[in-house]
């Protein structure tokens, strides 16, 4: 099995031997309850590197919702096992006080990009996820990080974040890895109910819909409130939001004007899914 390393001063020894030989060090951060998707990371980041850390920390300070933090799936064991077959050289599994320490008062933020889609309907929590990420990148050292477009916003906040503070880190974006239905993978699929889980992937059949609607000229404003009906119709509870983004630097568009990305956000049975795809 390999190693799980749980304070930072033994990781940064591990890392500074790897470091002094030369070595090119990956990071794969994740909050655990790994799946498929995950594991892409961790196949991209061992084919580039010759050295890859994955860490786990389900982050309280991301979550803006005291039952999402609770209810999110810990399984430790497995993500081990999961890990076991890539040959990882360390998961990094910090206690809590290796993140936030007693008297913690830093936050990092960065502002533009985390204003609207998740940001402005989960407050703070870009916030979390950019302090605690900056922190994983200069706990591990790492030369590389490997993120997922599944969560397209964040790789853009978190590509920002590393250039503005000079972050020796190179950010690397992989795609989405779905079911055969569709749906993409998630941690928090596992807490659909079994008729949400099979409704579920009305949201990017939907959206697959509206991109070549959208590469044809139509205009978002136009297929937006129909897509939305479709989707609830579908078994969704309600859709947060529904646009059409710059794919990079994810100003508003009209239409796909320029290389662009469709972005969602929907609930069901009690659970928030999020989706995007490129459009052209
Ligand atoms: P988590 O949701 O565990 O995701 C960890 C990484 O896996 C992220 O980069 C995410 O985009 C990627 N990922 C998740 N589902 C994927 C899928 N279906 N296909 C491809 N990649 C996928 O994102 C976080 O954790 C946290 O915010 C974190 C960055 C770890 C900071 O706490």
């Amino acid at each position: 099995m390999t190693d799980i390393l749980r304070r930072k001063a033994a990781l940064r020894e591990r890392v500074s031997g790897w470091k002094r030989a030369g070595e090119v060090v990956g990071v794969v951060p994740t909050m655990g309850a790994l799946h498929a998707g995950h594991l892409s990371l961790v196949e991209a980041a061992k084919a580039a590197c010759d050295r890859v850390i994955v860490t786990i920390f389900v982050n309280p300070r991301q979550f803006n919702n005291a039952s999402d933090l609770e209810n999110y799936p810990r399984t430790e064991e497995q993500d081990a096992e999961k890990l076991a077959p890539f040959g990882v050289d360390v998961i990094y599994v910090p206690d809590p006080d290796q993140i936030y320490p007693e008297g913690f008062a830093t936050t990092v933020s960065v502002a533009g990009l985390t204003e609207g889609l998740c940001g402005a309907h989960r407050p703070g929590h870009f916030d979390g996820v950019t302090t605690v990420v900056s922190k994983l990148f200069l706990q591990t050292g790492a030369d590389r990080a490997y993120f997922g477009e599944k969560d397209y916003q964040q790789l853009q906040v978190v590509t920002r974040m590393a250039t503005d503070l000079d972050i020796p880190v190179e950010v690397i974006g992989c795609p989405t890895v779905r079911e055969a239905d569709g749906l993409a993978l998630s941690s928090r699929n596992l807490l659909l109910p079994p008729e949400a889980r099979a409704a579920a992937p009305a949201l990017n059949r939907a959206m697959r819909g509206m991109a070549d609607k959208l590469m044809a000229g139509a205009e978002i404003a136009t297929l937006r409130p129909l897509a939305k009906a479709e989707i609830v119709a579908a078994g969704f509870d309600e859709v947060e939001y529904l646009e059409l983004r710059a794919a990079e630097g994810l100003a508003p568009l009209p239409k796909a004007e320029r290389p662009a990305r469709l972005l969602a956000a929907a609930w069901i049975g009690g659970v928030r899914l999020i989706d995007n795809i490129p459009v052209g």
